[in-house]
């Protein structure tokens, strides 16, 4: 059987993508493993969701420690434990520090809520839906020290549709989210195991 590249997912809240990644990943021919999930928040509903399906988790609170350095080596900890080679984030929601993102470039991968590069940041349906475009979407991209910036895997598109309010828009993007993302975590995973 060919090798599978060790993957965590990094989470703050629900969960769903990782839920999608989890199940794409009971597939012994899918090209990841998912090895560990990883919360900055103790609470998040995704905490329980990676324990009912068998996976690894860890939640590590960012304010018992000095700063974003120490936190961040507390995760890398984590990560070398369980002997990680590819990052998920998937709804995290903390700002991650310079030396951690070019530590793991190429190597880490997002999910964002609209077709980058447009609507970086936070509220992106709701900017959309300001703007009137007719089209909406998400976009999985490689992660680099400017947010949201980096190299674009994949995307999907959606319409926007008369009557939309943020909540709808929302809803009909995550659909999608949770189709793309396993199709782009297993493109860069197979390029991973091809090294
Ligand atoms: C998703 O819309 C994702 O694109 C964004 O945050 C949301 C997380 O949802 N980054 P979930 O935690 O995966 O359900």
């Amino acid at each position: 059987m060919k090798r599978r590249v060790r993957t965590a997912i990094l989470i703050s809240g629900h969960g769903s993508n990782m839920a999608a990644l989890i199940e794409a990943a009971r597939s012994p021919d899918f090209p990841a493993e998912i090895a560990l999930v990883v919360s900055n928040k103790s609470e998040a509903g995704g905490l329980a969701i990676a324990k009912r399906a068998g996976v690894a988790t860890a939640a590590i609170d960012p304010k018992i420690y000095a700063g974003r350095d120490e936190f961040e080596a507390s995760i890398q900890v984590m990560l070398d434990i369980h002997r990680i080679e590819l990052i998920c984030l998937a709804g995290y929601m903390r700002i991650l520090g310079a030396p951690f993102v070019n530590h793991w470039r190429g190597r880490m991968i997002n999910i964002h809520p609209s077709l980058l590069p447009a609507y970086k940041g936070l509220h992106t349906h709701e900017r959309a839906l300001a703007d009137g475009i007719s089209e909406h979407g998400c976009t999985v991209h490689f992660v680099e020290p400017e947010l949201d910036a980096g190299p674009v895997i994949a995307q999907a598109r959606v319409p926007v549709l008369a009557g939309d309010d943020a909540d709808a828009l929302a809803a009909r993007v995550l659909v999608e989210e949770h189709r793309l993302y396993p199709q782009a975590l297993a493109k860069v995973a197979e390029g991973l195991a091809g090294q």
